[in-house]
């Protein structure tokens, strides 16, 4: 039984079920979607991708959740928080982290936003994370875009080579923001006007 942690205006964040892993593939793992994310994955890459997910919510009690939009129950895609533990990022392995990932057909209508906020209001309400962490890679404009709408600030000393990824390349170095729990009332604010 899927356990709900937000619901928003438009959408839900709930925990994965059994049939999730293949609508979210089938909507997501698209040539758009994973442009900065090492491209189409395979099954592979995929399932060891859900079950750190799943493993995330079994030891944290957090991980990407998935965002379904109210009105129809159309799964969106993912977003939440897991904790950093990129091959490469170990300064900051076990710090919050929060992530996003959207089927294309729903870009640009603020649902990532919308998840986002109810993400950061969980990481610093029902978890008591000291800060956040986001990542990306330098070419990923709306990811980046998002970070900023959000109030997250660049944190150049923080960024690292992920050793997944040929570097240099367009999906490596990682580059890293970052937002402090005190930060984020008045970064609400900004964010919802
Ligand atoms: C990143 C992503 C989740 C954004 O989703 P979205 O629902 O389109 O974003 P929103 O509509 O909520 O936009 C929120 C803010 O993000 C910024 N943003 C969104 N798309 C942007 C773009 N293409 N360029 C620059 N900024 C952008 C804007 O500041 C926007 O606020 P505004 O509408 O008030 O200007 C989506 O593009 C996606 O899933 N990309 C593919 C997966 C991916 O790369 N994930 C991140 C890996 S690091």
């Amino acid at each position: 039984m899927a356990e709900v942690l937000a619901e928003t205006e438009r959408l839900r964040l709930r925990t994965w079920g059994p049939d999730d892993r293949e609508e979210f593939t089938r909507v997501t793992n698209t040539p758009a979607v994973m442009r900065w994310l090492g491209g189409v994955s395979n099954e592979a890459t995929r399932d060891a991708a859900f079950d750190r997910i799943d493993g995330f919510q079994r030891d944290y009690g957090h991980t990407f959740w998935i965002v379904e939009r109210t009105k129809d129950g159309a799964l969106l895609g993912f977003c939440g928080l897991k904790r950093v533990n990129a091959p490469g990022g170990e300064p900051l392995h076990g710090q919050f982290e929060i992530g996003w990932r959207l089927r294309e057909d729903a870009w640009g209508q603020g649902y990532a936003k919308e998840a986002a906020m109810a993400s950061l209001d969980l990481a610093f309400g029902r978890y008591g994370a000291p800060h956040v962490l986001a990542m990306t890679v330098a070419g990923n404009a709306a990811s980046q875009g998002l970070m900023k709408r959000l109030g997250m600030h660049r944190r150049e000393d923080l960024d690292f080579v992920d050793r997944r990824f040929p570097n240099p390349s367009d999906i490596n170095p990682a580059i890293v923001y970052r937002i402090d729990a005190a930060e984020w009332p008045a970064a609400r604010e900004a964010a919802l006007a």
